[in-house]
């Protein structure tokens, strides 16, 4: 067969295998961070409010995205924040200075609020616990008050607090960030290593089936990269499932081919991390492997280099839910989110959860106006269409494809691609970004053993203006479309497709 000079090419086969998807790396993250908790998930008063105060119309949007885990109460608020004061009676709770944000926090949302939120969006609860002013004490105290079934002081006030039942939470971080030297109470490697022991250990004997995730470093650019890593597991490599990855994008000095490119980085990030793991674990001569929670992942312009939502600044000192971190998202960031989910689903043997951060308003897929209208933004639909038909076995994919020149990067293929199989009916989809900014990408897949006979459809997320973006006014201006003219040949076994320039595609094979 001849082929056109500039296809990108690969094969799929049942045979060769990534592994089973975790549904948890379709999960998300509330955080006390301006408006994500406060006119985001919860405003009394808001025309679609249930009794208890959440938003309806926020809810719907949740499950619409298909989020599997949320993480909370932080991120960096986490860490100077006391769970007490966010139980009993709303009307009774301190208002207190959140050092992360600079913000009055009300506590009128809290634990309670926040799993019934989770249980009505369908999804798991992923608890924080503050290791940067408290300790191992708090930690269990907070465990007992939430899990233990009754009869003791903590597990009796949370149903005198109206929750009879055991919230049952199995997965926890513990700590945020502690690498960082703008986390309050930022520790050193030995110092925290230490702490998440001890804690590690202390919440086993409450519960030895409880899931931890031990903090790695908040990017793979910290100076102590990898060192971090180390150390900290080699005081809690026996006591932890998880280590948590956390990585931000945005276009830099307008260089887009590497901004598109960003996934390059968030491989390389999670192969570093694993090698780091198996080698602590061969020191160690143990068979245990520690997976990966790579639970904060998204485009974030750190920088305020792009519009944000409300037009508005970054917020005053001490202001309650000031609108802080508000980014409004292009299509090419939306192209980048899809990546990043690319390149978690190519690990899914070892990334096991991924939260994207954050859910609502702050660095978020959805976006809410105080008693106003809640909508989509464009990095919205990746993330649904992904949790929606990503589930079942990743395929290996190794990819033949033309390849570019980019700033950050060096050489980068133009095709990124990642395959999901669902064992019941034998369906696969195919997800795929095409990075080059001006040029299609023809496609060939070669289909062996998997029996395929249809296209279902071939979506796309791509527009003539790569910086048009979704907002109140017009929440639609960016969807998915349909493309035309993907088809099957050769009896099934081959698929051949084009990829629109700066394009998110997915493509259902039944
Ligand atoms: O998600 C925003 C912030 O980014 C989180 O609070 C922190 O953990 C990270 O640095």
């Amino acid at each position: 067969m001849t082929h056109a000079p500039h296809t990108a090419r690969f094969t799929l086969d049942p045979a060769f295998t990534v592994s089973p998807v975790d549904p948890r790396i379709f999960g998300s993250f509330v955080e006390h961070l301006g408006r994500c908790v406060y006119t985001g998930v919860h405003e009394p008063g808001h025309p679609t409010a249930d009794e208890a105060g959440l938003r309806t119309d926020v809810l719907d949007l949740v499950r619409e995205l298909g989020v599997t885990v949320v993480r909370y109460p932080g991120g960096n608020f986490v860490s100077g924040y006391k769970w007490e004061d966010g139980v009993g009676p709303a009307e009774e709770r301190p208002r207190r200075l959140d050092l992360a944000w600079r913000s009055t926090e009300t506590n009128r949302f809290g634990l309670g609020e926040f799993m019934d939120f989770v249980r009505k969006a369908g999804a798991e609860p992923m608890m924080a616990i503050n290791l940067g002013t408290r300790g191992v004490a708090e930690a269990i105290e907070l465990q007992e008050y939430a899990n233990h079934p009754g009869g003791t002081e903590l597990s009796d006030r949370r149903a005198a607090h109206g929750d009879a039942e055991p919230y049952g939470i199995r997965l926890w971080c513990l700590g945020n960030e502690m690498d960082g030297p703008w986390q309050t109470g930022h520790k050193t490697a030995d110092e925290y290593g230490r702490i998440a022991a001890e804690t590690a250990r202390a919440m086993r004997q409450i519960d030895p089936g409880v899931e931890l995730v031990v903090c790695g470093s908040s990017s793979q650019a910290m100076e102590t990269f990898a060192a971090w890593e180390a150390t900290v597991l080699g005081h809690s490599y026996d006591l932890v499932d998880h280590i948590s990855l956390h990585a931000y994008y945005q276009e830099q000095d307008g260089d887009r081919d590497s901004f598109l490119a960003s996934a390059v980085d968030t491989e390389s990030f999670i192969e570093n991390v694993v090698a780091t793991c198996d080698h602590i674990g061969a020191r160690l001569k143990s068979d245990k492997r520690i997976n990966l929670s790579f639970d904060e992942w998204n485009v974030w312009y750190q920088d305020g280099a792009i519009p944000s939502l409300s037009g508005e600044g970054r917020g005053e000192d001490w202001a309650e839910a000031p609108r802080l971190l508000e980014d409004n998202y292009s299509v090419t960031d939306a192209v980048v989110v899809g990546s990043l989910l690319i390149a978690l689903l190519r690990h899914a043997d070892r990334v096991k959860v991924a939260c994207q951060a954050q859910l609502v308003n702050v660095i978020a897929p959805i976006a809410t106006e105080p008693g106003g209208r809640a909508w989509r933004q464009t990095i919205f639909h990746p993330f649904a269409q992904t949790s929606r038909h990503g589930r079942g076995t990743v395929l290996d994919v190794r990819v033949d494809s033309p390849r570019h020149t980019t700033r950050r990067f060096g050489e980068v293929d133009l095709l990124h691609a990642t395959a999901v199989r669902d064992e019941a009916t034998g369906a696969v989809t195919v997800f795929a970004v095409n990075r080059s900014q001006d040029e299609a990408l023809p496609l060939e897949i070669a289909l062996r053993g998997l029996g395929l006979g249809e296209v279902v459809e071939h979506s796309v997320l791509a527009d003539a203006d790569p910086d048009a973006r979704n907002t109140a006014a017009e929440p639609d201006r960016v969807v998915p479309r349909q493309v035309t003219g993907t088809v099957l040949g050769d009896g099934g076994e081959t698929l051949k497709a084009t990829l629109e320039p700066l394009s998110w595609n997915v493509i259902r094979l039944a």
